[in-house]
């Protein structure tokens, strides 16, 4: 019998699988009208965006084309402020337009060293989109060009996000410990 996580028992739904559902269908049209089929590389930021990433990427064209990078930051519940960026193939980006995809905006870190990682490999030009953007902690000046959803300053799980690597695959997005 499978035993169900305690951790579980913490986390109160924000977002449910048919509000992501849907939100990520708007998403896509917008994306796909902006772009045009126009060369298109669409870089998923590992490992939180993997889930967001495959459902987003079967809402746009066959025509773009998609790879991952891989960004650290979050240890327990508190951003260390450095995300390490660590690349799985060092390609240049020249011909194509790139879009970050990354399933949370917070301090806004990750975003700006991304964007400065991408602009040295000369791409046609870089933009990003965020699932969850938490506008309340952000540290530098930068936003996402698509948003799905801005939420408050909660510690948020499931849907990729984890808490110490625990909570990816649950199908919503929940916050974790609400009381506290
Ligand atoms: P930023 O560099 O502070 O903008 O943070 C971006 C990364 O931190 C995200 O891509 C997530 O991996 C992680 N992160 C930020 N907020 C949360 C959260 O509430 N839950 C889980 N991970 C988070
Ligand atoms: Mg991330």
């Amino acid at each position: 019998m499978a035993r169900i996580s305690p951790l579980l028992n913490q986390v109160e739904t924000l977002i449910s699988a048919d509000q992501l559902n849907q939100r990520i269908i708007e998403m896509g049209v917008e994306i796909n009208a902006y772009y045009r089929e126009q060369p298109l590389l669409i870089l998923g930021v590992l490992k939180g965006s993997f889930i967001f990433m495959a459902d987003l990427v079967r809402k746009l064209s066959p025509n773009y084309e998609v790879d991952f990078i891989r960004s650290k930051s979050y240890v327990d519940k508190v951003s260390t402020g450095v995300p390490v960026i660590k690349t799985l193939h060092d390609h240049n980006f020249e011909g194509f337009h790139v879009l970050l995809v990354d399933e949370i905006i917070d301090t806004g870190h990750t975003f700006e060293k991304l964007i400065s990682f991408c602009k040295e490999r000369n791409p046609l030009s870089i933009k990003t989109v965020s699932l969850l953007n938490k506008p309340s902690k952000r540290e530098v000046d930068i936003n996402a060009n698509w948003i799905g959803f801005n939420i408050d300053d909660h510690f948020v799980v499931g849907y990729g996000l984890d808490y110490n690597e625990k909570l990816r695959n649950l199908p919503y997005i929940g916050i974790l410990n609400p009381e506290t």
